[in-house]
């Protein structure tokens, strides 16, 4: 069995602190996703007081068909149940339900020099990918940090490519603190022991918008041709050519569903097995992995109310702490009607 679902690395929370992540429903869910950010979610949430959002706002910047993104939205609620997210344990919200996050993030805009925007390494890449080149995709991270720091969240379960996210969310509330005095802690990442992980192609990270996704919940046959064809190590052309399985994305995600990688890797490296045994294998075990979820998700998905349920239980849970940070921001900075929340 896979040990990807132990402890979160990185530093361990404290219970008296907050967990607060968000996720894009701009596709389905993918490994990367779930290796990187939702098996910590799943983690965290027996322990701290955690708050997950699908910040449909955020997927504006790629997603341009209205019908698509409410389908996309209730899509990624019932991936989040089924990887084991509990609305008993958790609070699941939908980030437009919460105008203050916007309202929070266009405060921030104005405590933030637009060359700390300019130059987040997500900016360019997203660009490079053929993403408009919007206003909103440059403030991006500011109402990221306005997701996480209006819940005075201080760990962010994320995958490492939002590192400098979080790095970006510090120095905003810092900036925001110095002019108008200690509101928001600072907040910090907590990652899998994953590495960014790359996509089909063996190079980009995988990521819905470079079309190089592994959904977790395609069907397994879907799963089969996906996994075959992915790429190995380039180098290795004839089956009897010894691999490098330090470069062979395959080999890297075998660590994540066998305790018998190493194994593995060392048949790669003495070209005692073949690129076509390993990515067999490695197909069959994200099926087997994958495959109570798959049935928990078809399930759910057959109930039309437990996607609103959830989102409105959520909703209820988060309201009184928005509500509260809004009305001591909204004093600090001297806007809204004073003596009296809105
Ligand atoms: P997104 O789909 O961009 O909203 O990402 C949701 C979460 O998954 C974020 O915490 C990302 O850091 C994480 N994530 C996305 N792609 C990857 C990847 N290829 N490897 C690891 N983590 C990822
Ligand atoms: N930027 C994140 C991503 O692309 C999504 C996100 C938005 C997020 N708001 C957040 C992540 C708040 C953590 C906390 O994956």
């Amino acid at each position: 069995m896979s040990q990807i679902v132990e402890a979160p690395v990185s530093p361990r929370p404290s219970t008296a602190e907050r967990v607060f992540s968000g996720i894009q429903p701009s596709g389905a869910s993918h490994l990367g996703n779930y290796l990187g950010a939702q098996a910590n979610y799943v983690a965290l949430q027996d322990e701290y007081d955690t708050i997950y959002a699908i910040v449909d706002w955020h997927a504006l910047t790629s997603v341009h068909d209205g019908a698509e993104l409410r389908q996309l939205t209730h899509d990624m609620v019932l991936d989040l149940l089924a990887v084991g997210l509990d609305p008993a344990r958790c609070a699941l919200i939908r980030q437009s339900d919460f105008p203050e996050h916007a309202e929070l993030a266009w405060i921030f805009n104005t405590v933030t020099p637009v060359s700390w925007v300019e130059r987040t390494p997500t900016y360019k890449e997203k660009r490079q990918q053929g993403l408009e080149n919007s206003v909103g995709l440059l403030d991006y991270p500011i109402l990221q940090a306005a997701d996480i720091v209006i819940y005075k969240a201080t760990r962010v379960p994320v995958g490492r490519d939002q590192a400098a996210h979080l790095e970006l969310s510090r120095e905003v509330v810092r900036a925001f603190n110095r002019r108008y005095g200690d509101v928001f802690p600072e907040p910090q990442p907590v990652f899998t022991d994953a590495p960014t992980v790359l996509g089909i192609d063996g190079s980009a990270k995988m990521s819905k918008s470079a079309g190089n996704t592994i959904p977790i919940f395609a069907d397994p046959d879907e799963i089969r041709r996906l996994v075959m064809s992915m790429v190995t190590d380039p180098l290795r052309i004839k089956r009897t050519d010894p691999g490098r399985p330090e470069v062979c994305n395959v080999c890297q995600l075998h660590r994540f569903f066998g305790g018998d990688y190493l194994q593995i890797q060392d048949g790669e490296r003495t070209a005692r097995t073949g690129c076509v045994d390993t990515k067999g294998l490695l197909a069959e075990r994200i099926i087997e992995f994958f495959r109570p979820m798959r049935a928990r998700r078809a399930e759910l998905a057959a109930d039309p109310a437990v996607v609103e349920d959830t989102l409105a239980a959520g909703a209820a849970r988060v309201r009184p702490i928005v509500e509260a940070t809004m009305s001591e921001v909204r004093a600090a900075v001297g806007v809204g009607r004073v003596g009296r929340p809105r």
